[in-house]
């Protein structure tokens, strides 16, 4: 193993180095790491050692203290979570941001190819790993307002990537953060260009990551300042052999968030889903729901300032603006609240790829995705109002699948339910194109399982330079 993500002083040094604003209009605060209080370690022996044992509830307990660390804020605001410091996707792949400060790290040595894996045993009924979703129209009022935020392809408007965050395509907020470890990993081997991915193919050589990298994808949902805004929660509305479109539109119970608090637990009658529409393009009516109150203050949220929205680019802000329409038809103002619904954290403090994520819950102490929260863990905010699930590199079941994990709002929107982050993200590689022979891809005709034990040995990457994991690389080299 390479020993230079190990190094903790020369980590701590390089974080200080590398604090400055990647371009001249970076608005971002200074980058702040997850504390070592949390048990985030580089190169993680105990979190090794739990594996080992297949100590699932110690991993869990990982999980869960990674997830409140992460949550932490920020030193210089804390009404934002840390990793709001973190560079995105967006900053990783463009181009003209200049290379870290880091010396180069030199090309990995490549994937020994002995000891290949046995074939997957399949699951015998595999369901198509993409679902049909409802589709989202950018709405006029975003095209008018923040006409320098939309790109118009053959099919219509979509919304470019902000600063801060990237377009979902639906109501969900996201960002994708990186480490700085992970986001200088990326710009030193230049794995944002596809030319350097391709030359890792042709020699035979795959990606391998640092340990120091972590990376992220989290859901912030709009909640007005001035009434009520609704929210589907995923009460396993739906068997988990369900194999067709299972987003959040399709759940049938709905909680409404209230900022005042004052209304207690009463059950209101709540109508949302603005403009949407069906994969085929007919117009779907605004839904009507019942939902029980609940408080704002039962979730991480951040009031979004007058300084935050002169900080947001015009593409974050068309983001916002389109959610909030989407959801409750009325535009998102200063004042409003960005309240956290969902979140995956990656980590490759160990070599094996550590996989948590968690979701909001009105039930947070009921079912398998609550066990395991650690007692003794003192952090802010209301960690222990979400559920988690993981994945980390343990055997498969008696029939040969791994449990299924899965973010019932991030890949229900485009997965069935029975699907693995680990299955899945083993898979990420150059070229991904479908065009090109060979390629990889959330699903193959040679591994077609979707709750398979991958391991990147498998015969099905034959030809493939894997980016260890990380789907971002391949999905967004230019
Ligand atoms: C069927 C495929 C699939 C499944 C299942 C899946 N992901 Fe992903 N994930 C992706 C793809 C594709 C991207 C890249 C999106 C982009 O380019 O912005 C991604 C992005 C991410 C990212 C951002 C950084 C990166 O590595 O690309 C994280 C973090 C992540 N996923 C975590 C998870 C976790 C945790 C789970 C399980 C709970 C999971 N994923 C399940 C396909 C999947």
């Amino acid at each position: 193993m390479r020993s230079l993500a190990l190094n903790p002083c020369l980590a701590i040094a390089l974080t200080t180095t590398l604090a400055a604003p990647v371009s001249a209009e970076d608005t971002r605060p200074p980058y702040q790491p997850i504390s070592p209080e949390y048990g985030y370690r580089p190169d993680n022996e105990a979190l090794q050692k739990a594996v080992d044992a297949q100590d699932r509830a110690a991993v869990r307990e990982h999980g869960w203290r990674l997830w409140a660390g992460i949550m932490q804020p920020l030193e210089s605001d804390p009404t934002w979570p840390l990793w709001l410091s973190w560079r995105t996707t967006f900053d990783a792949f463009e181009a003209k941001n200049p290379p870290p400060v880091t010396p180069h790290r030199g090309l990995p040595p490549a994937h020994a190819t002995a000891g290949a894996t046995p074939l997957p045993v399949s699951t015998g009924n595999v369901p198509n790993v993409n679902t049909p979703s409802p589709k989202y129209p950018v709405p006029t009022y975003v095209i008018d307002t923040f006409p320098n935020a939309v790109t118009k392809g053959d099919d219509g408007y979509s919304i470019n990537d902000g600063l801060f965050f990237q377009s979902n395509g639906d109501i969900m907020i996201a960002t994708e953060s990186l480490s700085q470890g992970g986001y200088d990993a990326i710009r030193a081997d230049e794995l944002y260009l596809k030319d350097k991915l391709a030359a890792l193919q042709a020699a035979g050589e795959n990606v391998d990551l640092p340990l120091s990298y972590v990376s992220t994808k989290h859901m912030y949902w709009p909640v007005r300042a001035d009434g009520l805004t609704p929210l589907p929660v995923w009460q396993n509305n739906l068997p988990d052999w369900f194999s067709g479109y299972a987003g959040y539109e399709v759940w049938n119970t709905l909680v409404a968030i209230d900022p005042s608090g004052s209304q207690g637990k009463s059950d209101v009658l709540v109508d949302y889903l603005y403009g949407l529409q069906t994969p085929e393009g007919a117009n779907i009516p605004p839904q009507k729901r019942h939902a029980r109150v609940v408080d704002l203050q039962n979730f991480y949220h951040h009031k979004v300032t007058q300084y935050d929205w002169d900080m947001f680019t015009e593409a974050d802000k068309a983001i916002i603006t389109a959610a909030s329409l989407w959801l409750y038809d009325e535009p998102f103002k200063v004042g409003d609240y960005l309240a956290t619904v969902a979140m995956h954290v990656v980590t490759k403090e160990i070599p094996s790829w550590s996989f948590q994520s968690v979701w909001w819950s009105p039930t947070p102490n009921h079912g398998k995705y609550a066990k395991d929260r650690p007692k003794d863990l003192k952090a802010e905010g209301p960690w222990d109002q979400y559920l988690l699930t993981d994945s980390y590199d343990f055997p498969v079941d008696g029939e040969g699948n791994l449990d299924i994990a899965v973010n019932p709002y991030i890949e229900g929107v485009i997965h069935p339910i029975a699907t693995n982050c680990r299955n899945c993200h083993v898979r990420a590689g150059y070229p991904s194109s479908p065009s090109a022979t060979p390629h990889t891809s959330y699903q193959n005709a040679a591994c077609p399982g979707l709750l398979t034990l991958l391991t990147p040995d498998n015969a099905c990457f034959e030809g493939i330079a894997l980016s260890d994991f990380a789907w971002i690389i391949p999905d967004r080299a230019k």
